[in-house]
């Protein structure tokens, strides 16, 4: 059985909503939608895992345990004994959750929810990686379709990365480890590793090649925006009560500008440990700076909404009810793939 506190109730969404005006208001104004997903949920016993970049509605349809990161919420579903869970994200991430639960109806509002970070590559560039660093081990982001998986070594996400890479190349006693497939990520982690003293090597699409992988959403910040922020918003850089924080995804000239970087997690984790933060910018999907609005009212969270993800804003609260309704879409791997994947993915969470 899954634990009843799985599904909020109705109260329980109003009032994490009723600081923010804005989000309150559209409550009461999908007020029944959301009581009808609630119950449904219920019924059919659904596990409704929500990342941190769903708009607050459907966001807050999620358990506390449920809402998350990519790796919290890998984990989250690996747990799981619910016939049915619904992913409200994007597809890789319900494919995830496909991998690790096999036996299991997993669903997506909406599966043209994609990523631009799994579009440009396929198996075969894997490959010809590995033929181009023989031994190496291959660490691939989370943000991968299920065929890039299973040609993976480890799966990593933004909140592991460092680690799985350090992990990687103890294990196979090597200095180069290829990293796939975020182009901007891998030069960040890269010069993480060397900060860190490490020698470790990186060969990620875009060093030593015209190949990019990339987040269209995060690759949109500049250090030019980062400065002006911190002007217009009194947000001065080491400030003692606020701060400019980036994903890992933003450019290495983003993240020399912040005065933090992690994934989305860390992010808000970070915002828990610094009570003394009262205004805060997230350079990361605007979402994001809703959800812990309502968290920490009294924190002043500055928002820019030109930077969203079109994908992310496809899971809806109308195609949420239909797709609990009709028990569409529902997300497949090939059991062959899947396999192959999830022994990736299984690498990844043994990790300490
Ligand atoms: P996190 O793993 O940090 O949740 O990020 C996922 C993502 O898609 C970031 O753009
Ligand atoms: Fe992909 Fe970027 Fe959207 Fe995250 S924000 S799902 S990396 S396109």
């Amino acid at each position: 059985m899954i634990e009843p506190t799985c599904i909020p109730t109705l109260e329980r969404i109003e009032s994490r909503l009723r600081s923010q005006p804005d989000q309150h208001l559209e409550f009461l104004a999908h007020r029944e939608l959301i009581e009808r997903i609630l119950e449904l949920a219920a019924r059919k016993r659904v596990l409704i895992l929500g990342h941190n970049y769903m708009a607050p509605l459907v966001y807050n349809l999620s358990g506390e345990r449920e809402r998350g990161d990519s790796l919290a919420l890998s984990r989250r579903a690996a747990q799981s004994d619910a016939p049915i869970i619904l992913f409200d994200g994007v597809l890789f991430m319900a494919e995830t959750a496909k991998i690790l639960n096999p036996e299991k109806k997993v669903l997506i509002a909406d599966p043209t929810a994609g990523c631009s970070l799994t579009e440009p590559f396929t198996a075969e560039d894997i490959r010809e990686y590995r033929g181009l660093y023989p031994g190496s081990p291959v660490v691939t982001y989370i943000n991968s379709s299920a065929e890039i998986k299973a040609e993976s070594d480890y799966i990593c996400t933004s909140a592991n990365a460092a680690r799985v890479i350090r992990h990687a190349a103890a294990e196979h006693r090597t200095r180069r480890v290829i990293f796939f497939p975020d182009s901007l990520m891998g030069a960040n982690l890269q010069q993480e590793l060397v900060r860190s003293g490490s020698d470790i090597e990186l060969e990620y699409p875009g060093r030593r090649d015209r190949r990019f992988g990339r987040c269209e959403v995060h690759e949109q910040f500049t250090a030019r925006h980062l400065r002006e922020i911190r002007l217009q918003h009194r947000l001065p850089r080491g400030g003692p009560d606020s701060a400019v924080m980036v994903h890992w995804e933003c450019p290495p000239e983003v993240l020399a500008e912040a005065d933090f970087h992690g994934s989305t997690s860390d992010m808000a984790r970070a915002v828990r440990e610094h009570p003394e933060w009262k205004r805060i910018y997230l350079a990361t999907e605007c979402e994001m700076a809703a959800n812990l609005a309502s968290e920490f009212p009294e924190v002043e969270f500055i928002r820019s909404c030109s930077f969203f993800c079109r994908h992310m804003r496809k899971i809806t609260l109308e195609k949420i009810a239909a797709s609990l309704e009709q028990e569409v879409f529902e997300v497949t791997v090939p059991e062959p793939v899947r396999h192959r994947a999830r022994l990736a993915i299984d690498r990844m969470l043994a990790i300490p």
